[in-house]
């Protein structure tokens, strides 16, 4: 909980910290990268520093956090800390690091906003810093303690072996992947991502998260989309081959399919679609009788991976139905399901929960369309395939 004294002089400074944040972000980084460059190389994702979005993430973090203890001072913003816990964990970063970011983010707060910072503004933001991170290195730890990541960060990483590889479409590739050290897969909950970690030509070794798309018989299925001038997607999808290895981290994710018997609504577009397919052969495995009620758009019949899974996995369920929208049909195609996701055609029953997965403006027009259907903002999850700049 932040000090009444504290709480007065963030609550004064938001307007001006708010304002500034974008540019002590980039300085925040380039100044850790410069002391740290293997930090750079080897832990953050160097695409979310080039594109922006890792920064951008981090401040709508830190100014939601500052907002939320303002307004609810002896509460937390816990889904999201949860979000970026799981991140962290999954990433291997460990509770010293938290040093290392506090030391060059207030340089940079004092760099851009200078005498601004008076001791007392230094301070309370002091505060608020180590309340945040003091709440995150407690869910971490406790997420370390209960997956099978285990208690130290260096201990993260397992190599495992490429049983299989397939193409779902010209640019999907699914991997199978077995322990190298012959012992069990990590329990997982449909939704959950892993990281993987490759060495790349440069030597640096690049973290991705890649969602489950299923898993079973003691072996892990992800899939992965090569998205086009991507650094790993392209390495994994040019030289991961049967027979390799390659480490993961274990399964981690805060969005994972609940337990229950109420109906589900799995909405996804694109590769958005990989968490849907583990929770409908989770679903599908299980026996479930509860109502299930699969959404996808794509842009075609050839570029949508698991199709045949989709068809497959709902025929096996008693009560699942699938409703697929492509933008640009080949071939004859219902004229109500060509163009975008539209759930007006869609009957969303009362009691919903619905999982969300695709890019940021599917997820947007998505979580509209649900919330005017009448499902609680409580019952819409979503994941991203990125930094969360639904929190910016
Ligand atoms: C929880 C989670 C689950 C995920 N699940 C899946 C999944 O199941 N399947 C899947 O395919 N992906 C998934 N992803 C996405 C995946 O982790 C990678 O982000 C994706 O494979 C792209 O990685 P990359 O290294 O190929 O691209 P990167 O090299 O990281 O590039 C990413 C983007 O940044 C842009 N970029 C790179 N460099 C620059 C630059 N200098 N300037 C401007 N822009 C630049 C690229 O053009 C590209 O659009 C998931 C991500 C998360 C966070
Ligand atoms: C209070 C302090 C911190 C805050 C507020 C914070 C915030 C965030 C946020 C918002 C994300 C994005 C989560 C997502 O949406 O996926 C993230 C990811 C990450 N954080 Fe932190 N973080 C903090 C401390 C640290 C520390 C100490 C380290 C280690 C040096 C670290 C390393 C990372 C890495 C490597 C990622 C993933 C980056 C990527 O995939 O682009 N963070 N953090």
């Amino acid at each position: 909980m932040l000090s009444a004294k504290s709480a007065e002089v963030v609550e004064a400074t938001l307007p001006v910290v708010g304002a500034a944040i974008g540019d002590i972000t980039p300085r925040f980084y380039d100044r850790m990268f410069t002391a740290h460059p293997e930090l750079l190389r080897d832990l953050f994702n160097r695409g979310n520093q080039a594109n922006g979005t890792q920064r951008q993430a981090l401040a709508g973090s830190i100014a939601t956090f500052a907002t939320a203890l303002i307004a609810h001072p002896d509460q937390r913003p816990d889904a999201m800390l949860a979000r970026i816990a799981h991140k962290h964990v999954s990433v291997g970063i460990s509770n010293d690091q938290y040093r290392i970011v506090h030391e060059h983010l207030f340089a940079a707060i004092v760099d851009v906003l200078g005498e601004a910072v008076t001791p007392e503004v230094a301070a309370a933001w002091d505060e608020v810093y180590w309340l945040m991170a003091n709440a995150l290195i407690a869910i971490e730890d406790r997420l370390r303690a209960e997956s099978a990541a285990g208690g130290d960060p260096a201990d993260l990483w397992r190599p495992y072996t490429v049983i299989a590889r397939y193409q779902e479409t010209d640019n999907v590739t699914t991997f199978l992947v077995r322990p190298a050290d012959g012992g069990p897969v990590p329990a997982f909950r449909p939704g959950q991502y892993v990281s993987v970690r490759t060495e790349l030509a440069d030597g640096a070794r690049q973290i991705r998260q890649y969602s489950l798309s299923g898993g079973a018989d003691g072996a892990l299925r992800f899939s992965v989309k090569r998205e086009d001038g991507g650094e790993v997607s392209t390495h994994l999808h040019r030289h991961l081959h049967t027979g390799d290895r390659i480490d993961l981290a274990p399964p981690l994710g805060d969005v994972a399919l609940a337990d229950g018997d109420g109906p589900v609504l799995l909405a996804s577009a694109g590769i958005g679609n990989t968490p849907m397919t583990a929770m409908l052969d989770h679903l599908a495995a299980t026996g479930s009788t509860c109502q299930v009620i699969s959404v996808h758009g794509d842009r075609d019949q050839l570029s949508h991976a698991f199709r045949a899974d989709l068809a497959q996995l709902t025929a096996k369920l008693p009560n699942a139905t699938a409703h697929v929208f492509y933008e640009r049909p080949l071939g004859e195609w219902p004229a109500e399901r060509t163009g975008l996701v539209d759930l007006s055609t869609v009957d969303v029953p009362a009691g919903t929960t619905a999982y969300l997965c695709g890019p940021l403006p599917f997820m947007r027009a998505v979580r509209e369309q649900l919330l005017a259907a009448g499902v609680p903002a409580a019952d819409i999850h979503y994941e991203v395939f990125g930094p969360d700049l639904w929190l910016a």
